[in-house]
């Protein structure tokens, strides 16, 4: 029975992987779980899957849930919960599912503890990406990705040497908003950006996935996850969402993963690495899917993705500031305080003030993290 620990669970991420797990209660046994404020959820998933203990960070909140569990589940309160949780030893995975800069330190922690870690947090590869990679080194602890194009990735190169790698393709949908000119998006509203056309995600990986910062998120964790250089990364827009991502291999062959826009299944992958198991998901049918298109993405007016070029060229603590102001702004546009194209220049501006750190220990990514967050919020 492998023993996983799921930071995040309320969250999309969260409960996907519990659905499938639920599906394989043989397989699976949760050992620990994590909520930052939805108590309600968190009690019907201690009441299922009873864990051994639960982290809530909200400290209010977990005293309520305290008062209504009666289960021997022990609750742990504060952001430093997520830490101890992610160092319980001999868990057999630990899937870091939470949003933003909280799962840094809880993945640092798992690795450091001997965890292999199922990274859905593109926040901490962003922010800390050298940094975390030494630390699974140096502790002999693997990180296996949950997002849907670094799986795609994962699984093309099942086999083949480093060295015949040419480089990657990360394919992207385009979001809602594929095709738009930067006065149409000076018009869009937060509803506009929250629809997806393919994907069901969380609030902030959804307007991500509109401003293409997620695709730049994305293309620092693949250089990092796969240590490839920026110039072996390209990035194709790919509307109907069904490759998720491609290898280009020294003879320029290319292997690319299909399959439906369903992240149980680099979720499943995940945490059932390197063997395979049947997921719930449907099979896809290439007789229905009418054609597959592929497009250059659009840089001008989607910035956010050149930002996140610009900031990993520049390295050190650059990606750090791109991250943390990026949240910021995705905090703002969320709550009506700044328009759509406003993310990009709050994430811009605070580039541009920035001298960065070069190689930064975790004091450092901390430290220049929470100092863009107090300027611009
Ligand atoms: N959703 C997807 O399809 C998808 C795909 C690829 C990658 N990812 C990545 O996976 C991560 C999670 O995404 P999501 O869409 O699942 O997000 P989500 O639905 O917003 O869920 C976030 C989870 O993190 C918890 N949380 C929020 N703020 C926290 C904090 N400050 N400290 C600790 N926990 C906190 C939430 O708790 P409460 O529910 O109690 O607030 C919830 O459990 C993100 O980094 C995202 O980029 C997501």
């Amino acid at each position: 029975m492998k023993k996983i620990a799921i930071l995040g669970s309320t969250g999309s991420i969260g409960t996907q992987a519990l659905d499938i797990i639920e599906r394989n209660r043989s397989y699976f046994k949760i050992e620990a779980l994590s909520a930052h404020n939805n108590i309600e959820l968190l009690k019907e998933q201690i009441d299922k899957f009873k864990p051994r203990v639960v982290t809530v960070v909200d400290k209010e909140k977990a005293e309520i849930l305290k008062s209504k569990i009666s289960s021997k589940t022990q609750i742990l309160v504060g952001p430093g919960g997520l830490k101890e949780i992610a160092s319980i030893k001999n868990l057999d995975m630990v899937l870091v599912a939470v949003v933003g800069i909280a799962g840094l330190e809880a993945t640092i922690a798992a690795l450091s503890t001997g965890n292999d870690v199922a990274l859905a947090n593109k926040e901490t590869l962003v922010a800390g990406g050298q940094l975390v990679m030494n630390t699974a080194k140096v502790h002999g602890s693997s990180i296996i990705p949950v997002d849907s194009e670094h799986s795609a990735i994962l699984q093309c190169i099942q086999g083949a040497r480093k060295k015949d790698i040419k480089g990657i393709v990360l394919t992207a949908s385009g979001g809602p908003f594929r095709g738009y000119t930067r006065e149409d998006l000076e018009k869009v509203t937060v509803e506009d950006a929250l629809k997806h056309p393919n994907w069901v995600m969380g609030q902030k990986i959804t307007i991500d996935s509109a401003t293409l910062m997620n695709k730049g998120l994305e293309l620092i964790e693949a250089k990092w996850l796969f240590d490839l250089d920026i110039e072996q990364i390209k990035v194709v827009i790919h509307p109907e969402s069904i490759i998720h991502s491609m290898v280009e291999f020294i003879d320029n062959s290319v292997l690319a993963q299909l399959g439906l826009a369903d992240m149980r299944i680099p979720i499943l992958y995940a945490l059932t690495y390197p063997e395979r198991m049947p997921s719930p998901v449907e099979s896809l049918d290439l007789l229905k899917l009418k054609k597959l298109s592929f497009e250059e993405a659009d840089l001008e007016t989607f910035s956010c993705l050149k930002l996140a070029i610009n900031a990993i060229e520049i390295g050190g603590t650059m990606p750090v500031v791109l991250n943390a102001a990026n949240e910021i702004a995705v905090k703002k546009f969320l709550d009506r305080k700044i328009g759509f194209n406003e993310i990009a220049s709050l994430v811009k501006e605070a580039m541009k003030n920035h001298k960065p750190i070069n190689e930064p220990v975790l004091e450092d990514i901390l430290r220049v993290d929470q100092a863009i967050r107090k300027q611009y919020s």
